[in-house]
């Protein structure tokens, strides 16, 4: 199902799968109609269905990343890139390991840095000299995309985060204990990710259900980060059904 709503287009699919597939099939159009885009990418759970499905079509030849670019959306701060916990390692595992992107242009912030500042600056350079022409966002229980927490300052670029303590309860799955849950990232800004020509926003599961609600609906308010997406000019969500779950009706009757 497809619906427009105040400027956005969301699709809504039966399933994660589906709604995996949708995006896959979105990222690889961008790169087919512009071999040498600039692709805004993103970590955690909901994602991993896409790069499976951008990894089976480039084994099918359907899809060529050999000019492609890009540029993660955080890392955690501080951590090694060899750390399994890491999202570079988690973008060479799940996806670049497996395409053909050229040595050099898969950019992630750097959680090493040991000059941080100066390491967001040069970050948000080279973000701004590429320009990126598909950001792919994911979407937080609290509403965060990219680690912009909620009190969020819209104009912020590239920059050190301490993390929500929801955003490390949410995360702590993926780690032993809690406590090994980084408390720091550095983030791409909402001023980076309003910046790109085209967003598609990613969310699958009841638990996404309300912020959903809240971002399409709500208040443009700093309490609900993705909330500034409203005045994005070219927003595409993908939801499944349950991640839908409170916004289906409304939609239909608006
Ligand atoms: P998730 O995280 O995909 O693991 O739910 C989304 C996010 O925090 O942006």
């Amino acid at each position: 199902m497809r619906i427009n709503y105040n400027g956005m287009t969301i699709f809504v699919k039966d399933n994660y799968e589906s709604m995996s597939k949708k995006a896959a099939a979105l990222v690889a159009a961008q790169v087919t109609l512009k071999a040498d885009s600039v692709l805004g990418l993103a970590t955690g759970s909901t994602p991993e269905g896409m790069y499976q499905a951008l990894v089976q079509m480039y084994l099918q030849d359907e899809v060529d990343f050999s000019e492609a670019i890009s540029f993660n959306l955080d890392e955690y701060y501080p951590i090694d890139a060899s750390n399994p916990q890491s999202y570079h390692y988690y973008m060479e595992e799940k996806f670049f390991k497996h395409v053909n992107f050229k040595e050099g242009n898969n950019h992630l912030p750097d959680g090493k840095a040991l000059d941080v500042e100066e390491a967001c600056k040069a970050y948000d350079e080279a973000i701004y000299e590429h320009g990126i022409d598909l950001q792919v966002l994911g979407i937080g229980n609290n509403g965060h995309i990219g680690f912009n927490e909620p009190d969020v300052h819209f104009e912020s670029s590239t920059h050190l985060v301490k993390l929500d303590v929801g955003t490390i309860e949410a995360n702590a799955r993926f780690f032993e204990t809690i406590e090994e849950v980084p408390t720091r990232a550095v983030s791409m800004g909402i001023k980076n990710i309003m910046h790109a020509k085209k967003i598609i926003l990613i969310a699958s599961g009841e638990a996404k259900a309300d912020i959903i609600e809240a971002m399409i609906f709500g208040d443009i308010t700093p309490k609900v980060p993705a909330s500034i997406l409203q005045l994005h000019n070219d927003v595409t969500m993908i939801l499944d059904q349950a991640a839908a779950g409170k916004i289906l009706a409304k939609l239909m009757a608006a």
